[in-house]
């Protein structure tokens, strides 16, 4: 056969494979929700900005509906858009769309821990831990002692910059930091450690990575992708690297483990392992799992908090007339020198509401994690099969216009009635809801409001450039939304 015969051949193999995957994509959507058409191999990668994903569904939304198909690549998937479409997905049917969607960059942690875990054990570490999480953190060495002695901690290294300029990303994030680790490891360390600003730095690197156009072309091609060059290798190398900690603290804790006297989460973990080896049952905490559940735990745990109080204090400095009401009501309901407590939050609407506006106006998980069906379930009169990746999207209810009038601006009366009260929404759902509700939402509700509270009770923040200069606008939106860098100054008010 000569050079000609096999390229006919070739071209001939090629079609035919297209035209299977076109019909085998058609085939298996017929009774799914509407949506684009999709090209093979690509899917609707040309229907999205992958600079903006969360943005792209809107407006796909728009067009094709609250419940709508898409292929990311060539997975199924379901996009859910609006309070009813959302809370239907995850309340309705929580089993059906309990399981986990895939994030091939953390492939490592995949069917392991809790967060990426789509897998049989992930019901049982997920409930264990929440029991867990749950004793460690009532009593009086609950969290509310634990987040006011950080609080003091981060006071004094805000005190040492003496009013010069710093970024705060690892001076704040040092206090949720430590909250944790103080519960998974018994540990604080000094804000200066340099085993605590590594862990940190990899916790943001990998956060900003995975909120950049090429994290979301891995995550949806990472089958054509993976021995590229490219930043999907650092988040690898770095997930890879926070494990190999949890799983050092776990190892020593191990040598020293008194299962009747658990001294933190590791050790409860640890006897558990112990435990399941006496029964003969199948062993669900290896010390694998142990190790990515720590890794979910620590990372989730920090990450989020951290950069939400980042981003609230750039909020704040940008809006000086809030940050003034704020002074006022901190001196009124609790003064200069007590330190905040949780009952001082059914006092202070205001904090309360500026707190809500501040996770709803930053949109941290704009698409929310990726879900899976897992079964053949009936929604809206559409048939999604097992194994579709599902997703129930925050932002859409978030910015909800009816909801929250101007969504776009940051506005306190948000989440503030007529009478200057507190006013709940059913569509704050930035922890989610439903089988896979975020497990740190307790504490970090309880670490935002008293850490931001002290904050504020002793600074006055300050701006480097003029407040309406400054840009709210995230870097990087994806995975999350990630703030600007930037630096302040604290300003002590005593001073003032
Ligand atoms: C501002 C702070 C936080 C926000 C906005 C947040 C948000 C979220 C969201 C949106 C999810 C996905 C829920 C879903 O799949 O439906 C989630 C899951 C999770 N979060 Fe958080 N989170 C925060 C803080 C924390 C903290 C402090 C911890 C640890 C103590 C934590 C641990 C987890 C874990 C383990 C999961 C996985 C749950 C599962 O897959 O079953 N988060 N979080």
């Amino acid at each position: 056969m000569g050079a000609l015969g096999i390229t006919i051949a070739l071209l001939v193999w090629v079609v035919t494979l297209m035209l299977i995957s076109i019909w085998k994509q058609i085939h298996s959507s017929w009774n799914l929700p509407p949506g684009p058409f999709p090209l093979p191999i690509i899917g609707n990668l040309l229907q999205l900005d992958v600079k903006n994903i969360p943005q792209s569904f809107t407006k796909l939304a728009k067009r094709y509906g609250p419940v709508f198909t898409l292929y990311l690549g060539s997975r199924r998937t379901v996009v859910l858009h609006g309070y009813k479409a959302v809370k239907e997905v995850l309340l309705t049917h929580k089993n059906e769309f309990s399981g986990r969607g895939e994030i091939p960059a953390i492939e490592e942690y995949k069917d392991k821990g809790i967060i990426f875990n789509n897998g049989p054990t992930w019901k049982d570490v997920r409930r264990f831990s929440l029991s867990v999480l749950r004793d460690y953190g009532m009593g009086k060495q609950g969290n509310e002692a634990r987040i006011q002695r950080e609080a003091q901690f981060l006071l004094e290294e805000l005190r040492k910059t003496q009013g010069q300029p710093f970024d705060p990303t690892f001076l704040i994030g040092g206090a949720p930091f430590n909250v944790i680790a103080d519960i998974l490891f018994h540990r604080r360390f000094d804000y200066k450690d340099k085993t605590c600003l590594r862990l940190m730095h990899l916790f943001n690197e990998d956060f900003y990575l995975l909120s950049t156009p090429w994290l979301q072309l891995y995550n949806n091609f990472s089958q054509y992708l993976r021995y590229m060059p490219g930043s999907h290798r650092k988040v690898i190398k770095n997930v890879s690297e926070i494990k190999a900690y949890t799983l050092e603290r776990a190892k020593e804790n191990l040598q020293s483990l008194d299962i009747d006297c658990p001294r933190d989460v590791t050790d409860c973990l640890l006897a558990e392992m112990e435990k399941e080896k006496r029964s003969g049952k199948p062993p669900v905490y290896t010390m694998e799992n142990i190790s990515v559940t720590l890794a979910d735990l620590f990372f989730a745990g920090t990450e989020t908090t951290s950069t939400t109080l980042r981003y609230g204090l750039l909020i704040l400095m940008k809006y000086p007339e809030i940050e003034e009401k704020l002074h006022e009501e901190i001196d009124r309901v609790i003064g200069p020198t007590r330190i905040p407590a949780v009952k001082d939050r059914l006092e202070m609407p205001y904090m309360d509401a500026v707190v809500h506006e501040i996770q709803r106006f930053i949109n941290l998980v704009p698409s929310n994690l990726p879900h899976e069906a897992t079964q053949d379930t009936m929604l809206q009169g559409y048939l999604i099969p097992k194994g579709t990746v599902i997703i129930p999207t925050l932002d859409s209810l978030l910015y909800d216009s009816q909801e929250f009038p101007d969504p776009e601006q940051f506005k306190p009366e948000h989440f503030l009635n007529e009478n200057g009260k507190f006013k709940y929404s059913d569509y704050f759902k930035a922890f989610s809801a439903g089988k896979r509700v975020c497990v740190g939402e307790g504490l970090a509700r309880m670490e935002l409001f008293l850490l931001l509270t002290a904050i504020l009770q002793h600074f006055n923040l300050k701006s480097l450039v003029e407040p309406k200069d400054i840009d709210l606008k995230p870097i990087a939106i994806g995975f999350g939304c990630i703030p600007p860098p930037f630096k302040l100054c604290v300003i002590p008010r005593s001073q003032v």
